[in-house]
């Protein structure tokens, strides 16, 4: 029997042999989200426990398997997927989706890696609390893929990205042992920060098989309004205003470019789309009240009131209903997926100080109009953050596979370019995947490099876990 033989039967062994997939069709756990590439798996395998996971890796660590850690298969840098090989293994942690403990006086929830964030969220509020995390997958991606790249969402201009939300984790790790870390401490410093370390590692460095999160009180209103602005410079002045006049109510600010937003239209006619027509951007804003809606609306109001004087808003609009704010958060979460059908597309998850993100635009759209003339930009994102999607779509009626295989390296190098111009990052919160492995050694310093690839070396010395992601050793 051949050595992957013998593993695939042990792993038979530790698990259950249902548990061990190797026929039938795989493509939910071997192809990405976004269709760019489609791997082969030695077997999917799907433990029940941080004890079977920490058996499984110690299978394939003495076998020599490299192991791809997998939760909601969401991830958009093809990270989560094995590669055409046929040697690795998946390893999702789907199947470990309970919640541990609900912590009312410490305010956090202990929760297995495979929980869907939906989930997390829902069972927060029937308790009370709220768990702010919040992105347009959250159906299907699981708060281990959340950590493993440290995603950030809607909500990170108030309550910060997963990392900010973290307080412990548990870990296994290259060679198959168990770090418990869910303190759920606020204050610990005991040296060098391992959870920090893990999160955003995107499964390089080991296996987060359950977390401590933080949780909030609910707000007492959310608020969610939709305005026109005439430029990227309005919005930023918007969002200053937003600052000023909601504070720490300020729970989404989020930009949607006139384009993007008339691919939500053309592809998904059900949804009413307003104000669009007439603006160059819109911006969906949030704010998050524990004294009132009519609070909530008061200051709405006047933020609006004081934008409109100033020129910066030239139209909005305030959900009169949470059917009517759920709409309009719909049509912002509707534009991946709107630009996912108009055909594959070139992605780039940039950040870039705020302050800057207008200029950055009109440089790097004039670079990208004379360098490939046609090419269409979809530009949305999370402009309370700083961080853009500032994709670019094969021009109409070309073949979007032809136009990326041709163009696809040329338009990131220029974008790439322009971003360190402006002082920014190319990864801001998608992680770093395949997709952008080349990338990141263009751009990140060789001390940076090096002490990444020592970390890696040091937690995973045999390589195995999710090899050619993040940083090659
Ligand atoms: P996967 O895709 O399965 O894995 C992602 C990475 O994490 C891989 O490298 C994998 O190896 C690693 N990993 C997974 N589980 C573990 C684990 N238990 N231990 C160690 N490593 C692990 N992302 C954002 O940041 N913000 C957004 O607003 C956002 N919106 C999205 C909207 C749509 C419609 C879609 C499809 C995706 C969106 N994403 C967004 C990307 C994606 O949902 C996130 O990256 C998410 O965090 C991935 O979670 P997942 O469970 O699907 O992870
Ligand atoms: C988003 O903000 O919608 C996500 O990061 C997904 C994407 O950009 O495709
Ligand atoms: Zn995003």
């Amino acid at each position: 029997m051949s050595t992957q033989n013998e593993l695939i039967e042990s792993l038979r062994q530790i698990i259950g042999a249902p548990n061990v997939l190797t026929e039938g069709d795989l493509t939910a756990w071997v192809r990405d989200w976004r269709k760019r590439e489609t791997g082969k798996a030695l077997a999917v395998v799907r433990p029940g426990s941080t004890l079977e996971v920490a058996a499984v890796v110690k299978a394939c660590a003495a076998a020599g398997v490299s192991i791809v850690p997998q939760g909601g298969n969401t991830g958009m840098v093809v990270g989560s997927t094995p590669d055409a090989s046929g040697t690795q293994i998946v390893l999702s942690l789907q199947r470990m989706n309970s919640v541990r403990a609900l912590d009312a006086a410490n305010l956090t929830i202990t929760v297995d890696a495979g929980c869907v964030l939906q989930a997390i969220q829902e069972t927060c509020e029937q308790a009370g609390f709220l768990f702010p995390l919040s992105l347009a997958s959250e159906g299907s991606c699981t708060i281990g893929g959340n950590l493993g790249t440290n995603a950030g969402g809607t909500q990170v201009v108030r309550y910060g990205n997963t990392r900010d939300l973290c307080l412990g984790l548990e870990v296994v790790t290259a060679q198959g042992e168990v770090w418990n870390g869910l303190s759920g401490l606020r204050k610990d410093n005991t040296g060098y920060d391992l959870r920090d370390l893990f999160i955003g590692s995107e499964g390089t460095l080991g296996v987060i098989t359950a977390a401590t999160m933080k949780l909030y009180p609910l707000p007492a209103a959310q608020l969610t309004a939709l305005a026109a602005v005439p430029s990227l410079d309005a919005a930023v002045t918007l969002l200053g205003l937003a600052h000023r006049f909601l504070s720490s109510g300020l729970t989404g600010f989020e930009v949607m470019g006139q384009f993007a937003l008339s691919l939500v239209v053309k592809h998904f006619p059900q949804q009413r789309v307003p104000l669009y027509q007439d603006a160059p951007y819109c911006v969906v804003l949030e704010n998050s009240d524990h004294e009132s809606e009519a609070h909530a609306r008061a200051q709405f109001e006047r933020l609006l009131e004081a934008a409109m004087e100033q020129g910066c808003v030239t139209d909005a609009v305030v959900a009169e209903s949470i059917t009517q704010a759920r709409a309009l958060w719909h049509i912002r979460e509707s534009i991946p997926l709107a630009q996912a059908e108009e055909g594959l597309n070139i992605k780039h998850d940039i950040s870039i100080p705020v302050s800057r993100i207008p200029e950055f635009v009109r440089v790097t759209d004039a670079l990208l109009a004379q360098a490939f003339p046609g090419a269409r930009l979809v530009n949305y994102g999370h402009l309370g953050d700083g961080n853009l999607h500032y994709n670019v779509q094969a021009p109409a009626g070309a073949d979007a596979a032809a136009f990326l295989n041709e163009q696809e390296q040329g338009i990131n190098t220029l974008v790439y370019e322009s971003v360190d111009q402006f002082g920014g990052s190319i990864s801001a919160e998608h992680g770093v995947g395949s997709l952008k492995i080349d990338k990141l050694e263009h751009h990140k310093s060789p001390v940076a490099l090096g002490m990444m690839r020592a970390i890696k070396q040091a937690l995973d010395p045999q390589g195995i876990m999710n090899p050619g992601r993040v940083v090659r050793v």
